[in-house]
C-alpha cells in the first residue's frame, strides 16, 4: 500500500514507518524542515515537504495515497491555546482528509487518547473500544477532554465512505527513544523533588505501552481495521500509579512518597500534570487483539523502566 504518514519524525511516527516499511508499504511522509526530511529518509520513507497548515497540500497527499495515517499534532500552539487550540487546529485536518477520501473506503488511522471514553474513571470499569469518545461542551475547554471532537470527527468520517479509525494510545508510550513523554517529565520530576511522588495513596491505575507495539497496531489497524473503529493501545491495562512512582524512585535511589490529595500542594509537586496523575485509566484491549489480532511483544512499562535506559549514567 502507499502510504501518507505525517508526524514520522515524532515518538509515535518514528516507530510506525519502520513498521510500515518492514511490512512491504510504501511510505511518504510529511517534512517541514531539512532536519525532519533526513530523519524520514533514514526510516526509509519518501518525503513530501509540507505543513499541517496547508490543507491543500494534506488533500493532495491523501488523495494521492492508498491510506493515511495521522499522528502529527500542534504541540506549539500548547503553551497560548491550550489543548482548545491543539484540537481546533486538528478538527480541519481531518475534515480535510475526508473530503479527498471520502466515498473511496480507503483507511484513514489516527491518534487519539485511550482518556477520551471515560474521562478519567468515570466509567467505573476498564473502557473498551465500544465506549465512544465522550461529548464535549463549553464547560470542558482547557481539559484534556476538548480533543474528543477529533475523536469523534475521525469516527463519522467512516459514514462518508472513509475506512476511518481511531487509536487510542495509552497514558504513556514508552521506548527508547521516549524523550518528551509522561515518564520522562515524572523522572524528572522526582529528581527535582528529591523523591518520587505519587497522588494519595497511589492506588489510581494508568497504563502503558511500547511504542514498537503502538506503531504494529497502527499498520494493522491500516491493513485490516473495518471503519468507524477505536482501537486500544494498551500493553499494561491498568498500572497503580504507586507502582511507577516506586519503580522511578527505586532506579534513582530516591524515596517514593504521597503527595496529599489537596488542590494547592497536587499542583505545587505534579504542575500541569496534576490533572491527569490523580486520575484512574483502566482499559481493555480486548477487541483490538481479537479483532485485529495485535499481540503486545514488547516489554512491559516496568520492565522498561528496569532496563535502564530512562536512567542515563551522571
Ligand atoms: N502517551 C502518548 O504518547 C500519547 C497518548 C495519547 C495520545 N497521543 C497522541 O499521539 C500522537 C503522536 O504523539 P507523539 O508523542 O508521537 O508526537 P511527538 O513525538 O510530539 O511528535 C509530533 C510530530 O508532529 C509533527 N508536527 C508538529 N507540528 C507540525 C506541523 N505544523 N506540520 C507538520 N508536522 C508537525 C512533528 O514534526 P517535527 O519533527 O517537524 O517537529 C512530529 O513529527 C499525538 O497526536 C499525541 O497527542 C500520544
Amino acid at each position: 500500500m502507499r502510504v501518507f504518514v505525517t508526524g514520522g519524525t515524532g515518538h509515535s511516527g518514528s516507530y510506525i514507518i519502520p513498521e510500515l516499511v518492514t511490512a512491504g508499504h510504501e511510505v511518504t511522509g510529511l517534512a517541514r524542515s531539512d532536519t525532519a526530511a533526513a530523519a524520514l529518509s533514514a526510516l526509509g520513507a519518501k518525503v513530501r515537504r509540507g505543513d499541517l497548515q496547508d490543507l491543500d497540500g494534506l488533500k493532495e497527499a491523501a488523495a494521492d495515497a492508498d491510506g493515511v495515517i495521522h499522528v502529527a499534532h500542534r504541540q506549539d500552539l500548547l503553551p497560548s491555546g491550550g489543548i482548545d487550540a491543539v484540537a481546533a487546529a486538528e478538527l480541519p485536518v481531518m475534515l480535510a482528509y475526508g473530503e479527498a477520501l471520502a466515498g473511496t473506503g480507503k483507511p484513514l488511522v489516527a491518534a487519539g487518547s485511550i482518556g477520551s471514553p471515560g474521562n478519567g474513571g468515570s466509567l467505573g470499569r476498564p473502557a473498551t473500544e465500544e465506549d465512544p469518545a465522550l461529548p464535549v461542551g463549553d464547560e470542558h475547554r482547557g481539559t484534556l477532554r476538548a480533543r474528543n471532537v477529533v475523536e469523534s470527527a475521525v469516527i463519522g468520517l467512516a459514514e462518508r465512505g472513509v475506512r476511518s479509525s481511531v487509536v487510542r494510545i495509552a497514558n504513556i508510550a514508552h521506548s527508547t527513544t521516549d524523550r518528551a513523554g509522561f515518564l520522562p517529565t515524572l523522572i524528572a520530576l522526582a529528581k527535582e523533588k528529591g523523591f518520587a511522588g505519587y497522588p494519595g495513596d497511589g492506588a489510581n491505575l494508568w497504563n502503558a505501552a511500547h511504542a514498537r507495539d503502538v506503531a504494529s497496531l497502527f499498520r494493522l489497524a491500516l491493513e485490516k481495521g473495518p471503519a468507524g473503529k477505536y482501537w486500544h493501545a494498551v500493553g499494561d491495562g491498568g498500572i497503580p500509579v504507586r507502582e511507577i512512582a516506586e519503580a522511578i524512585g527505586s532506579r534513582l535511589g530516591l524515596p517514593a512518597a504521597s503527595v496529599p490529595l489537596d488542590e494547592l500542594m497536587l499542583p505545587g509537586h505534579f504542575g500541569f500534570l496534576a490533572n491527569v496523575v490523580t486520575r484512574s485509566y483502566p482499559a481493555s484491549n480486548l477487541i483490538t487483539r481479537r479483532t485485529l489480532g495485535w499481540e503486545p511483544a514488547q516489554p512491559s512499562l516496568l520492565a522498561d523502566l528496569d532496563n535502564g535506559h530512562y536512567f542515563p549514567a551522571g
